[in-house]
């Protein structure tokens, strides 16, 4: 049975209302919730903006004012009575706020569409978002500088295919893991900058003829500049797909971390051990010490790639300009931001937990292969071709005869591999990313 479309926003153009098995399939509610801290700082925004064009009288816009901070303060403390019609966090803040504030209330989306509303939202919360990663990001690359500052001369086998190749130190190895999450830290950077213009202004997709000030509102909520395009404004979600992006980024480069730990807690390896406050055991086998939170933190590498695939296939030949199919967006995005925040707080306390097994270590040391390559560059020193030296060490390694110059020591000495002094440079990276953090908005 139909009902009535009594509650909705649109309910004047309609006889009835949605099919009630349709209510639940339509809603975004459950989801865009989260969105609520967003949409009420966009809306008081809005609001002042409204009032500065003569649109909304100082008294209507404290009405305004105190009526959503109220409504902020129902839903944070979990108080809030959600209604059927309430489609989605949009519908839900404005329809509470009109029942508190009636006559204001009812002037608040002047100019506005829930189109530049939702993609208002949307950037509030991916500049949020931002901060949050970054600074996150950067514990874990303080993390790893730590570690790897205490084993800057720890040497131990470097390894490409997986074999023993030439001696490393533990400390480079991870700084190697830090590299990669400097760089995310850029693209959430970067993600951050395309989400930091204002959509609101572009109505439906046409813009508004109210004489709206949009650079004001901007300058309320900080953003650096405006969208250019009405159309654009409403379809665009690159912001979104860029921050999953670099989500996507982080998952996988944690997924490689997770691998080498998963590896060095191995008997085989046995180049760390684990601590029990980082490991869990065997429900069945007795001696069972396993390194489930890196074998996690490898898994859900894939949950990440699956956020993006799934708002890279939501924007594929999506007609201009706002399409529904949008508000998908955000069932991709917020899990997307979620996982990473939890992966990297779960490799910061595994980095942080680390202990070496140097014996282990100095026994797969041992391997004279790993100074093949110096014994080569050394006859290079002495004139020889390096095609040469190369034919003669391997016949010298095949024939079992091939005696290293010089152990892991000399060989780092002479590669210098200057752990230390990247660490520095690194720590000063490490306190410019905090110092980003804390000055964008708050998650
Ligand atoms: N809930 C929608 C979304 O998340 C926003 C509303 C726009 N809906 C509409 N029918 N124009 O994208």
């Amino acid at each position: 049975m139909p009902t009535s479309a009594k509650g909705k926003l649109y309910s004047a153009r309609f006889q009835e209302g949605l099919l009630p098995e349709l209510e639940g399939f339509s809603s975004s509610l459950e989801i865009d919730i989260e969105l609520a801290p967003y949409d009420i700082a966009g809306s008081i925004a809005h609001a002042r903006g409204l009032q500065a064009a003569r649109l909304l009288t100082k008294a209507q816009l404290r009405s305004v004012e105190k009526g959503l901070k109220q409504v902020g303060k129902e839903i944070a403390s979990g108080k809030f009575v959600f209604q059927e019609s309430d489609e989605d966090v949009h519908t839900a803040v404005e329809r509470r706020l009109t029942e508190l504030a009636p006559d204001a209330g009812a002037r608040l989306h002047a100019g506005r569409s829930r189109n530049d509303q939702v993609a208002l939202d949307l950037r509030l919360y991916c500049r949020a978002a931002s901060g949050a990663l970054v600074s996150a990001l950067a514990a874990l690359i303080a993390a790893l500088g730590e570690q790897a500052r205490r084993h800057a001369a720890t040497a131990m086998p470097g390894y490409t295919h997986l074999q023993r190749a030439q001696p490393i130190t533990v400390g480079w190895h991870l700084l190697a893991h830090a590299e990669p999450l400097l760089r995310d830290a850029e693209r959430v950077r970067h993600a951050y900058a395309f989400a930091d213009l204002l959509p609101l202004g572009s109505g439906a997709l046409a813009g508004s003829t109210l004489p709206l000030l949009r650079q004001r509102v901007a300058d309320e909520l900080g953003f650096s500049g405006l969208t250019a395009n009405t159309m654009d404004a409403v379809a665009d979600r690159d912001f979104a797909l860029d921050l999953i992006y670099a989500c996507a980024s982080i998952a996988i480069h944690l997924s490689r971390l997770g691998e080498d730990l998963v590896l060095w807690a191995s008997a085989e390896f046995g180049f760390i051990q684990l601590a029990d406050r980082v490991a869990t055991g065997s429900s069945l086998m007795p001696q069972k010490k396993n390194p489930d939170i890196a074998e996690l933190i490898r898994g859900r590498s894939g949950r990440a790639i699956g956020s993006l695939m799934s708002l890279l296939l939501v924007l594929k030949g999506l007609p201009l300009a706002y399409d529904r199919d949008l508000q998908e967006d955000k069932i991709a995005l917020f899990p997307a931001v979620e996982n990473a925040l939890d992966c990297l707080e779960a490799a910061r306390l595994l980095v942080v937990n680390l202990a070496f097994d140097s014996e282990r270590l100095a026994q797969g040391l041992g391997d004279p292969g790993l100074y093949a390559t110096d014994t080569a560059e050394q006859l290079v020193g002495r004139g020889v071709a390096f095609r040469e030296a190369h034919q003669r060490v391997a016949a010298a390694v095949r024939e079992g005869r091939h005696q290293p110059l010089w152990g892991a020591e000399r060989s780092l000495e002479l590669r210098g591999l200057d752990t230390t002094s990247r660490v520095t440079a690194l720590e000063a990276e490490v306190a410019e990313l905090h110092q980003w953090a804390s000055s964008h908005p708050p998650f």
